[in-house]
Order: structure tokens, then C-alpha cells, then sequence
């Protein structure tokens, strides 16, 4: 029987099956457990079931040896130094394909959201300011017939695309086995769409010069991860009117501070990193998680290893 930190509870009854077979620590909060207290139950761990919102780096990785096996619950595994997990041969558990129609319906309900002002049309109603059917009030922006431009083609990416197509969207990619080049992707859309993984390479992919470079009737989606837009820019983007609006499931930090200044930024839409979020969907992850750090502690190949071919 190994020892198993699990860093919160998780939906649906998975863990239940984890602690048929091993010792499970479950961190009972509904808050990521603070650094400290990660890596003192970490350390005494075979096994680490983690969220994104865990920080597994170096150090923390330095301070387990008894760890063999780390399962992410998340598709992203930014969260995790990469290296230090491969140089002390941990096997990495992540949790692909379970959440890929979820995310993509998020992305399209985003891009949908902002071209037609949902919030805003909410809240005008809320705040009495509906006096009567206006031939020009709220209007916005069609969604069927523009062009979308998605921007890393891998699972989420091309179910977003797949939806794209039932609005007779016309769709650019741009990844990195091909497409059309980033700049082309940005001059020709009218919704730029984010699906790429977060690593060195794509921090800050969204900055000024492709804020600029996106039309100025056009919006900017990020389902993926807060550190691919440089915020800053963004914020002068929607400010300025370089781009006609963004909405974000996915912001750096998260949560960000109710009086971060991108939240007074005009035509944007903020979510709190919800692109997974059904019952089914998370209910699937907790599966998936457990079935790789049980497969892990057992010795045997994860059903899913994160950089498995
Ligand atoms: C992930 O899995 O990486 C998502 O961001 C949360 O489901």
C-alpha cells in the first residue's frame, strides 16, 4: 500500500477507489493547499494527485523522494517543472481528450458572449435601462459567416474548429506542424481563438504587436492559459480600441484581484478558468486521475502520460 497526497476533493466518487487500494492524504479545503503545507504532505507521498493551482516545481519535486508518480488534473501541466519531473524519472499523469468537447462549448459560448453582448444586454436589463426595442441598441457583431482564427490546432483547437463550421465560420490555424503564419492568422480573423498549450515559447505569444496587428473589429478569445496574453497589453488594446473586445476563461493570476486593471478594461468578458467545469466532465477527470496514479503506483504504463506519443 503507497501513501498518496491528494490536494483536494475531488467530484464525483473516484477517490473512493484510490483509497480501496492505497493511503490517501486529502487536503480537505476547497483552497489550494499553501505552499508549505503541499510540500511537507508531498514529501511523505508515493504518489501526488495535484490541480493546476499546484505548484510543483524543483524544489518541491527536491523535497519527496519517495515520489514515483505525480497526476495532474488538467490537460495543461504548466503547473509542473517538466524537467525536474523527467530528470528524477516521476511518471506525469494528465487528463487529455476527457474535457475537450467541454472546453471547446466554452469557447464558442465566449466568442458568442462578447460578439453579442450578452453581459452587457444582461445587465442593461437588470439596471432598468431597457426602455424599449431599439433598431440601434446593442448591437454586435455576427458571429456566423466571420472568420475564425484559431490559434494551436491540437484537440480543443480542432473541436472548436468542428463547431466553427455549423456557423459557416470561415477557419485559419496557425500551430506548430503548419497552418497559416501567426500574422496572417491575426490580420485575417475577426475572433482570434487560443488553444495552445502555456510554455516558454508561447508567454506573451499575444502581445502589443499582435494586439495591434489583430483588425480593429475584431475579438480576442483565451480559453487556454492567462500567460499566453500579456495582460498589459490587452488592457491598452481594449482601451485604446485596437481590438473590439476579449473574453478570458483563463487570466494570470488567478483569481485576479477585483481591482486588477484589466477589469476596468471596456468590452471584456472575465470567467473564473470554468472551460472544464460540467459535472460530467470534472467527474471524468477525477476518473482519469485516479486511473493514472493508480496505474503509476502499480508499475504499470498511465493511461495517460503527459509527452506520451
Ligand atoms: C486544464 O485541464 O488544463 C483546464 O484548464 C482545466 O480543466
Amino acid at each position: 500500500m503507497a501513501r498518496c497526497f491528494v490536494t483536494r476533493p475531488l467530484p464525483g466518487g473516484s477517490l473512493d477507489r484510490l483509497a480501496a487500494e492505497h493511503e490517501v492524504d486529502l487536503w480537505p479545503q476547497h483552497l489550494p493547499p499553501p505552499p508549505e503545507a503541499l510540500r511537507e504532505h508531498a514529501a511523505r507521498a508515493d504518489g501526488l494527485l495535484c490541480l493546476l493551482t499546484d505548484r510543483v516545481d524543483a524544489d518541491l519535486i527536491a523535497a519527496c523522494p519517495r515520489l514515483r508518480v505525480i497526476s495532474n488534473f488538467a490537460v495543461g501541466c504548466d503547473n509542473v517543472d517538466l524537467a525536474a519531473v523527467r530528470a528524477r524519472v516521476i511518471a506525469l499523469g494528465y487528463t487529455p481528450d476527457v474535457l475537450t468537447e467541454t472546453t471547446a462549448d466554452l469557447a464558442v459560448a465566449l466568442i458568442l458572449a462578447i460578439a453579442r453582448r450578452l453581459p452587457e444586454g444582461m445587465a442593461a436589463v437588470r439596471a432598468g435601462q431597457w426602455q424599449r426595442w431599439d433598431p440601434g441598441w446593442m448591437l454586435g457583431s455576427d458571429v456566423h459567416g466571420a472568420t475564425l482564427g484559431i490559434v494551436g490546432l491540437g484537440r480543443i483547437g480542432r473541436a472548436v474548429a468542428h463547431r466553427a463550421r455549423g456557423f459557416d465560420m470561415e477557419v485559419l490555424h496557425t500551430s506548430r506542424r503548419g497552418g497559416v503564419p501567426l500574422e496572417d492568422l491575426l490580420a485575417g480573423a475577426d475572433f482570434v481563438s487560443l488553444h495552445c498549450p502555456l510554455t516558454p515559447q508561447t508567454r506573451h505569444l499575444i502581445a502589443a504587436p499582435q494586439l495591434q496587428a489583430m483588425k480593429p473589429t475584431a475579438y480576442l478569445i483565451n480559453t487556454a492559459r492567462g500567460g499566453v496574453v500579456d495582460q498589459a497589453a490587452l488592457e491598452t488594446a481594449l482601451r485604446e480600441g485596437w481590438i473590439a473586445g476579449a473574453a478570458l476563461d483563463v487570466t494570470e493570476p488567478e483569481p485576479l484581484p477585483t481591482d486588477h486593471p484589466l477589469l476596468g478594461a471596456p468590452n471584456l468578458i472575465v470567467l473564473p478558468h470554468v472551460g472544464s467545469a460540467t459535472r460530467a466532465t470534472r467527474a471524468r477527470m477525477a476518473d482519469l486521475a485516479v486511473d493514472n496514479l493508480l496505474a503509476g503506483l502499480a508499475g504499470r504504463p498511465l493511461p495517460r502520460e503527459y509527452g506520451a506519443p
